[in-house]
């Protein structure tokens, strides 16, 4: 049996794939098993931030699974004390937890923001989430996820969670008028999987004012936009508020699985020995690797040619909303993460039509397509996608 034949047989059925076998990647370039070569524009969901085959982040694991791969937590790890002071020197936050992905780092975050309220502000153990947030397949992040097609069929779920339109203040200054119900509020900066959505300033603003007056936990789940992809280091250095609380995946261990949690001094020392814990969290291997993906994209200049390649990408694509006005809605971009949307076409289309050319990307929701190139993507990969779907849409 091939590959596609053993996948149908025996692994369950739920991912809706394309029909390529990925075998190797080099840079900003992937290669199917009949060696086609393919320009990234998905970063395997905006993982791979510095691309394939990375030099220093291949050296960091090389290096690290020579001398010990996994200890438990029971004992001390450089490269996960290392790690969490590079986190902690280059955000807002004093301390760290380790967990091993996306949804772990919001299940952490919500058990934070509940013992915060039980112990310190006496508030109710409530969480506001947004409409057309994502935040992970788990119970906890499943619940938190503001999109019903996701939690469909899994009631009952978590109790504890209101939601409110992304960029609406209204809604949320209405559920929490005059009560303590609510511990925290949490969202994207950025909504990825909700189609690209950028919050505004005077929003994030004053959820900040509301939390802080209310002595409420900010959480911010940077797991798709944090650590580069909006072009500064963290997405919330793009609102000048900083959060209470924010949540760390994807591509913080160059593709290996990772998780994390960042706190303020506020809530740094709320856990205790015992309230939480993860026997992969914060090993050597992937923090070593972690610390090699720091490291490149702390270099100087890297994150300004984020900004920059991402205005480029920008503007080529509000041309061809200009060019194809009947047929593209709207663009929504921030550093290197875009969406195209589309008024009657359906994305899966054209990522199709695109694969055929050589091009990889995602789609967000029906009718949008997202790019998430790795951050060391350039102009001219950029002008190659943009005339490709010029021509997709001349047809
Ligand atoms: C914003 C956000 N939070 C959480 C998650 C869940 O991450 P994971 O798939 O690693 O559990 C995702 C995944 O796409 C995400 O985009």
């Amino acid at each position: 049996m091939n590959t596609k034949e053993l996948t149908a047989k025996y692994i369950m059925n739920t991912y809706s794939r394309f029909d390529i076998e990925l075998t190797n990647g080099s840079g900003i370039e992937l290669f199917d098993e009949k060696g086609k070569s393919y320009i990234d524009f998905a970063s395997g969901i905006a993982v791979n931030n510095l691309g394939y085959n990375n030099e220093a982040v291949n050296n960091a694991i090389i290096n690290q699974l020579k001398k010990l791969i996994h200890v438990s937590n029971y004992f001390y790890t450089e490269p996960q004390a290392l790690l969490a002071q590079k986190l902690a020197e280059n955000s807002f936050a004093s301390k760290v937890f380790f967990c091993n992905s996306g949804a772990e780092s919001i299940e952490g975050a919500i058990k934070l923001a509940r013992i915060y309220a039980k112990k310190i502000s006496k508030r109710g153990y409530k969480i506001i989430s947004m409409n057309n947030s994502f935040h992970g397949r788990t119970f906890g992040a499943l619940t938190a996820t503001g999109q019903d097609k996701y939690r469909k069929g899994f009631e009952p779920l978590l109790p504890g969670f209101d939601y409110a339109a992304y960029n609406n203040i209204k809604e949320i200054e209405s559920l929490i008028d005059g009560n303590d119900d609510y511990c925290a509020i949490l969202i994207e900066p950025v909504q990825g999987e909700g189609g690209v959505n950028i919050a505004s300033q005077n929003y994030i603003k004053k959820i900040r004012e509301i939390t802080e007056k209310n002595n409420m936990m900010l959480i911010f789940d940077e797991v798709q936009v944090g650590l580069g992809r909006t072009g500064k280091l963290f997405a919330y250095m793009n609102f000048d508020v900083e959060p209470d609380i924010m949540t760390l995946a994807k591509p913080l261990a160059g593709g290996l699985p990772i998780g994390a949690i960042l706190v303020s001094e506020k809530a740094a020392n709320v856990f205790e020995p015992g309230n939480h814990a993860s026997t992969f969290g914060g090993g050597p291997l992937v923090c070593s690797a972690a610390n090699a993906f720091m490291d490149e994209i702390l270099k100087k200049g890297f994150l300004e040619n984020v900004a920059e390649t991402g205005s480029y990408l920008k503007e080529r694509l509000i041309k061809l909303k200009e060019k194809f006005s009947d047929k593209i809605k709207e663009i929504r971009s921030i550093g290197l993460i875009s969406a195209i949307e589309f008024y009657d076409m359906k994305a899966k289309d054209i990522a199709i039509k695109l694969i055929e050319k050589g091009f990889l990307t995602t789609m967000v929701q029906e009718k949008t397509l997202r790019l998430t190139p790795p951050l060391i993507i350039g102009k001219k990969e950029i002008d190659l996608i943009c005339s490709a779907l010029d021509e997709i849409l001349s047809h």
